[in-house]
Parts: structure tokens; C-alpha cells; sequence
């Protein structure tokens, strides 16, 4: 699904950076042009975003308890 229309970038993509650590909307700007242009994707981006690092926080946190 296409999360900043402007620049075509998807909530995979978000995902992903997320990933790669991205840790704000401004590294979601920097990487992903998100937010660039008319700003309305702003709120579900950094919500997105919340969401793929609370995610990964969490396999993080199930690795270190596996181990
Ligand atoms: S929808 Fe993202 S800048 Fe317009």
C-alpha cells in the first residue's frame, strides 16, 4: 500500500528502512523522500515507522531471550 503518494513510496519500503535503521521522519525524508513534498503522509508514515521498529524491537528482544 502506498504510504506518500507523491513519491510513490510504499509501507514495505517504510518497513524496510525501518530495518535498515532509520529512526525518524526525517531519516524517512532523507531516505525515501517521504514527507518531500505536501506533507499529508506525515502522520501514517511516522506511524508506520513506530510500527516496523517496535516490531523490530521485539524479534530483537525474542533473539536475545532464545539464546
Ligand atoms: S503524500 Fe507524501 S509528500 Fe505528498
Amino acid at each position: 500500500m502506498y504510504i506518500c503518494v507523491c513519491m510513490a513510496v510504499t509501507e514495505h519500503q517504510i518497513r524496510q528502512a525501518a530495518q535498515a535503521g532509520a529512526h525518524s521522519l526525517r531519516d524517512l525524508r532523507r531516505d525515501l523522500g517521504v514527507t518531500s513534498e505536501c506533507g499529508s503522509c506525515a502522520t501514517y508514515a511516522k506511524k508506520c515507522l513506530d510500527e516496523a521498529r517496535d516490531a523490530k524491537r521485539k524479534a530483537a528482544k525474542a533473539g536475545r531471550l532464545a539464546t
